[in-house]
Order: structure tokens, then sequence, then C-alpha cells
């Protein structure tokens, strides 16, 4: 089977809109390419539950701040298409900036209250790029069905409830984190980190593995944070950024602990910020 590259907004919107026509469902796998296991793991499910699996391949600027690694960000777009013929992907979406956002675009979508808290709050402006690009995919793509990795669960709580708000006829899937044998959640962020920092990342996740099982004791949500906080902090080189226990929904902070809440983090380790979160149980 062949996989076509797809790069004009217009011919995807067609080649589904055929797709459909013929009753075949869609499912939707948005990257900003880099792609790895993690990537590899959401073309698969997309491929057990649809006819089709459309990859898009988009580095979109606007959920990138101005002091922030846009145009760093890694775009290896051979291997990305190697990975995506592999996977049996049948369409890989990869449109320009500029047929995304032609000149005088200007409307954003914004999911307020649950884009300013985390990540947000030191990331201004992100949360709103990353659902207007994604709503602009799925406009475009029309999928029945699209995935996203648990790693960013923030941005998956987002465009869940943008999905909800806004009455997109799409499901919004979220799947596991995939992790490195040491633990850490992959990411195409990874690469940034030379081999000492690479060293010490894995003790992020550890961090938050103990605080789950911390969270069977009968603490205050305030004391077992704490707890975490300082571990991570003694991670050589670790910069916290936030360290939070929350509602899976609605991002407020817990006021007790119970299973089924969010532990969720933003580490800085030399150039690379690195963010994890697992379940409590
Ligand atoms: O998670 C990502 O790779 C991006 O934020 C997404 C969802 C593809 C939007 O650009």
């Amino acid at each position: 089977m062949t996989m076509r590259i797809v790069e004009d907004p217009g011919s995807m919107s067609g080649l589904s809109a055929r797709w459909r026509k013929q009753g075949e469902r869609i499912g939707l796998v948005p990257t900003m390419g880099a792609l790895h296991a993690g990537h590899a793991s959401l073309i698969r499910r997309s491929r057990a539950e649809n006819d089709r699996t459309v990859v898009s391949v988009f580095v979109n600027p606007t959920q990138f701040g101005p002091k922030e690694d846009f145009s760093a960000y890694p775009r290896p777009f051979s291997a990305d298409t190697l990975c995506c013929r592999r996977e049996g992907a049948d369409a890989l979406f990869h449109p320009s900036p500029e047929a995304m956002y032609p000149a005088g675009s200007a409307s954003f979508v914004e999911v307020t209250g649950l884009s300013e808290t985390l990540c947000g709050a030191v990331r201004p402006g992100h949360f709103r790029g990353v659902a207007t690009v994604v709503l602009k995919l799925l406009n475009i793509v029309g999928p029945h069905r699209a995935y996203f990795g648990e790693k960013d669960f923030q941005q998956l709580v987002v465009i869940k409830r943008m999905a909800r708000d806004l009455d997109l006829p799409v499901r919004i899937t979220g799947c596991p984190t995939l992790r490195e044998p040491d633990g850490l959640a992959m990411s195409s962020r990874n690469a940034y980190l030379p081999p000492a920092e690479r060293a010490m990342a894995p003790a992020i996740h550890a961090a938050l593995a103990w605080g789950a099982a911390l969270s069977r004791q009968p603490l205050t949500p305030r004391t077992l944070l704490g707890r975490i906080r300082e571990r991570l902090r003694a991670i050589p080189g670790a910069s916290v950024d936030y360290v939070a226990l929350v509602d899976p929904e609605t991002l407020q902070p817990a006021d007790a602990l119970r299973p089924g809440l969010r532990l969720l983090t933003a580490v800085r380790l030399g150039r690379a910020r690195l963010i994890d979160n697992v379940i409590t149980s």
C-alpha cells in the first residue's frame, strides 16, 4: 500500500472526503514530527480502530513563545516519512506554515480556565496555539477519531474540552505515555539532553512514581507535593517549574488525596524543559 504525502490542505480535505464517501472511518494522529516510538504507538492504535490513518507533521508556530525553540525544533522529515510508512499510515499531511496560516489569519481558539495553569502559566498563549491548530487539523482532515499522548496531559484535557464545547464530531482518544527502559517519558525534546542531563532525567518519573505510591498514605496534598518537590530539587541541575496534584478533568488542585488524580510536573534540566505525569491509585 502506498502512503500519500499531502501538502495542500484542500487536497487533504478532498482525499478524506473520498474516504468518507466510501464509508471508511478515519483516524488522525496530529504531531510536530521528530517521531518516536510513542508516536508509532498512536499510529498503531489509529490503524487498529479505523480504516484510514492520517498522520499530520506540522511544527506549529503559534504554540511557541517568542523565546522558545520554534526554529531549533527538530524536523527530520525523511525519518518521519519512513516511520509513517513503516507503521502503515495511509497519508502524511505536511502543510507549510503559509498554507495553515494565510496572511491575515486572525482567529484563535481559547479554552479558558484550563489553559492558564500548570504549563500555561509559564508558556502564555501556548494552549491557544495548540487548540487553534488542532481545530484546523480536525476541520481539514475530518477524522472520526483523533489520538494524543497522555504525556502532554494538560494538552489532552484542553483538546477534549474544546471538542466538547464546540460540538466537534470527533472522538478524542488519550493514549498511555511510552517510556524508555529507565522510565524517562518519550519526547521529541529528549534529543536536546546532553549525556549528563539524560542520565539524570529518569529521576523525574521516579519521583512522580514514588509520589503516587506515597499518595496512599494519610497525607494532605500539600505535604505530598512538598516531599515530591524536595526529591525533584535534589536532581543535580534540575529546576522545578511546578509539581501539582489535580482533578483530571478540571485541572483544579485536589483538596484531598484519592485514586484517579493526576500528579504532574515540569522540570528544567539544562536546555530542556521536561514534563511528565502519573495517575494516583
Ligand atoms: O503534541 C504535539 O505534538 C502538538 O502540540 C500538536 C498536538 C500536534 C499540536 O501542534
